[in-house]
């Protein structure tokens, strides 16, 4: 099985992955390699599936843009194909997602399959999808009936948040400026998922909410933006202490990380207690080894 979006699975195949993250699992890469292309920096995807392929007894290798461009020294297809002849899993963060679909469509199509699996795309990042999941459901005791709150930019870490979270039966909420929230088709298709409503309402949104959830303004590949999306979304979808009060008295908050205090969130959020920010970022790792685990089950 391919991992390109939360898509890739249905909600049973989601829920496993959530299962398999803290389960004992057998060593299904021992004696193989996962790796790890990335055409944009990382802290925590790079490491923690670094460690997630060694906890399964797998050999990772990083490798980076400066070394290997996709269609730069040479096509995106002889590097996957090259790439599927070493190991058993490639895993790549690209800013186009198309780039990861044709590396998937390579590598099916010439005799070996490695599984393909999306480290973030300008679409998509599914792979942190599953460690919010998996952080809301430990910290709630399951996903279903949960109600979050999504404020900022309609962007990648937002799609697969949403994805995730209606197909296990979450509420959600999403507060965009109307320029960068989802298109129409995006919206409609979420909506056949479950129950989310979009709106311009920072605080109408998070009203109630059990976790309130932000992302940076400006994603990778978007630096020559930065100005203008400052100015559409400061000072309203900051969220602050009295945003959150709006929220549960019991609430979390939650963003994939890097952060940016003073932007998306006040340091008084990100360092309160509400906060699970580094127990997000360190269920990464868990979270990669039920996706790998899942992708090499089938
Ligand atoms: N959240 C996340 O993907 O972080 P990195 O960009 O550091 O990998
Ligand atoms: N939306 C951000 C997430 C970074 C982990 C980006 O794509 O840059």
């Amino acid at each position: 099985m391919n991992f390109l979006d939360i898509g890739s699975c249905d909600a049973k195949g989601l829920g496993e992955i959530l299962g398999y993250a803290r389960a004992q699992l057998d060593p299904v890469l021992l004696g193989a390699g996962v790796a790890l292309v990335f055409e944009k920096p990382s802290l925590r995807t790079r490491n923690s599936c670094e460690m997630a392929t060694v906890s399964l007894g797998g050999h990772p290798v990083y490798i980076n843009n400066a070394e290997v461009g996709f269609d730069v020294r040479e096509s995106t297809e002889d590097i996957a194909r090259t790439l599927a002849g070493y190991y058993k899993v490639i895993a790549a963060r690209v800013f186009d997602h198309a780039v990861l679909e044709r590396i998937a469509v390579s590598v099916n199509g010439y005799g070996f399959s490695p599984p393909v699996i999306n480290l973030l795309s300008d679409r998509s990042h599914p792979c942190q999808a599953v460690a919010d999941l998996l952080t809301i459901s430990e910290r709630f005791g399951g996903v279903a009936g949960v109600k979050i709150a999504y404020v900022g930019d309609s962007n990648n870490v937002a799609l697969s948040l949403a994805q995730g979270a209606l197909m296990l039966g979450a509420e959600i909420r999403i507060a965009s400026p109307r320029a960068y929230s989802f298109d129409q088709s995006t919206k409609e298709v979420l909506s056949t998922l479950g129950s989310v409503h979009f709106s311009q309402d920072p605080n109408e949104a998070v009203a109630g909410a059990d976790v309130v959830y932000t992302d940076t303004w400006t994603s990778m590949g978007q630096e020559s933006q930065a100005g203008v999306r400052r100015e559409a979304f400061l000072p309203t979808y900051q969220v602050d202490s009295q945003m959150m009060d709006l929220a549960s008295s019991e609430a979390i908050f939650m963003h994939c990380l890097p952060a940016h205090r003073g932007e998306e969130v006040t340091e008084e959020v990100f360092e309160s207690k509400a906060s699970v920010v580094f127990e997000q970022a360190a269920n990464r790792m868990p979270a990669f080894r039920g996706v790998l685990y899942a992708c090499l089950a089938g």
